[in-house]
């Protein structure tokens, strides 16, 4: 299926892609139509402006490593991914004197549920992720790096494999970008499609073409990363905010959003609102005011609960929700995460037993089975909340499972496990009384009843 039938299979179900006019002072997919991804609109957008003014190619003094660091550091950039990393930081651990090979990989594993956010910008802006990646590049002395793509968005492979040829034969990529002394050479890399590959040790051992099981930390891929080699990776989000930073400078980066969380920041909005899709809006932005970008609850029900950053995030109910900001520190003083920023909405509607069984089912289904907490401990809390669903559910089985949940946390070589467990004990916290209402319909006294263990 190529990217037009893709896109038109997403429009008949009424899904929004990135390019509508409800976002707000969007830099990112700012301009973007669905066809206007090339080199040429690229450029008429400004594109690659960043670079030749970090290059000194635009006729001015050029920008030092320090300087492009220092830049970002200011403007209060945090990771995309899902951890929201301060980006500046990270760039700044890269022993950029390492005699050998350094690497940087960008992770467009994008398979957190909920989350559709940097497939929308391979296929509609791959240059602005290009771009991202080569000054960060320049930043640490980097002349190698790969884009690691979800294997199961194909088209947006295809889509970066065309940018990055366009790139290399206008010379903002390759040997002696732009006539400067700078060299980087950037490569595009289909991954396998599993959500695993998506934690950056698991990506980085894909990468090398062995099973994506995650790595013990530390050492951390800064100095331990890509065939043992120095690594910076990040998110597709995080690369692509790059550019408008350079150009506009961090301070103004900054006032896009509220302090500690600049810029903007894209979310994919799904579940039960009338206006599913992507969008861009300043950090800090009221939740309230997203919901009604997304067209508000659909058909007009009551909203009941929200998932604020991708499935592994705490869900949060509607009232704490309301009075929410969308930002790191916002969503973490509610008692979640803002995760990858995809917002789950649930209406009044939902069974919250229902809904965590399908949750535990993809978690027990990820693990990549290297411990055992992860391992058995998932399918534990899927065996127990379909138990209840089914209406075999014990009295105990409340308490056993926020035990199992409270004993994978912390205990796991990866967040995989963490991520498993933190669903449960939010729903447990803010929705017990539908729990305990399944258990006491039936009681757990039918004769047939399975155990679990
Ligand atoms: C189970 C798991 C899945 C993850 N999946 C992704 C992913 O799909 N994309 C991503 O950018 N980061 C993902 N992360 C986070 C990465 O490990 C890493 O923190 C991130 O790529 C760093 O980039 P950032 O600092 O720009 O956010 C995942 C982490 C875990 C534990
Ligand atoms: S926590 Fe789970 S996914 Fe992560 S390494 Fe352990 S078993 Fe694998």
């Amino acid at each position: 299926m190529n990217a037009e039938q893709v896109m038109s299979q997403f429009r008949a179900t009424g899904v929004q892609t990135c390019f509508h006019d409800r976002h707000i002072n969007p830099q990112i997919y700012a301009g973007l139509d669905g066809s206007n991804w090339s080199l040429r609109d690229y450029e008429a957008r400004g594109g690659y402006q960043a670079l030749r003014k970090v290059l000194g190619q635009d006729g001015g003094e050029g920008l030092t490593q320090d300087q492009v660091i220092a830049t970002v550091k200011d403007s209060a950039l945090r990771g995309r991914g899902g951890a929201g990393f301060p980006t500046g930081l990270k760039w700044s651990f890269m022993p950029r004197q390492f005699p050998g090979q350094k690497y940087l990989v960008c992770n467009s594993d994008e398979g957190e549920p909920g989350t559709c956010k940097d497939r929308d910008i391979l296929l509609y802006n791959p240059h602005i992720v290009i771009e991202g990646m080569a000054i960060a590049a320049y930043a640490m002395g980097i002349s190698v790096g790969y884009n690691y793509i979800h294997g199961e968005i194909f088209e947006a492979y295809e889509r970066f494999e065309a940018a990055l040829e366009e790139a290399r034969a206008a010379g903002y990529l390759g040997d002696k970008v732009l006539g400067s002394g700078f060299n980087f050479q950037l490569h595009a890399f289909h991954g396998f499609g599993a959500y695993i590959c998506g934690e950056e040790t698991a990506l980085l051992e894909s990468l090398e073409g062995k099973k994506g099981q995650p790595r013990f930390k530390p050492p951390f891929p800064a100095s331990f990363g890509l065939y043992g080699k120095p690594t910076t990776i990040n998110n597709t989000e995080t690369f692509a905010a790059v550019p408008w930073i350079i150009r506009n400078g961090g301070q103004a980066y900054l006032e896009c959003g509220k302090p500690n969380n600049g810029g903007t920041k894209i979310y994919s909005v799904s579940g039960d609102v009338e206006l599913p899709g992507n969008y861009e809006v300043p950090m800090g932005t009221p939740f309230a005011k997203l919901l009604e970008l997304a067209g508000g609850v659909r058909k007009g029900r009551q909203l009941k609960a929200v998932i604020p950053g991708g499935s592994s995030s705490p869900v949060l109910p509607a009232h704490i929700m309301m009075n929410c900001t969308m930002d790191y520190d916002s969503i973490a003083k509610a008692g979640s995460m803002l995760g990858s920023g995809a917002v789950i909405v649930m209406d009044d509607s939902r069974c919250m037993v229902e809904s965590l069984k399908r949750l535990s089912y993809f978690y027990m289904h990820e693990s990549c089975g290297q411990c055992t907490p992860c391992r058995e401990g998932t399918g534990w809390l899927w065996r127990l909340v379909d138990r209840i669903h089914r209406g075999d559910g014990r009295p105990a089985d409340m308490a056993l499972l926020d035990n199992v949940a409270e004993n994978i946390m912390g205990r796991t070589i990866c967040a995989l496990g963490d991520a498993a467990a933190m669903p449960v004990r939010a729903m447990i916290k803010h929705f017990r009384p539908e729990f305990e209402a399944m258990i006491r319909a039936d009681a757990g006294t039918r004769p047939e009843a399975p155990a679990v263990v």
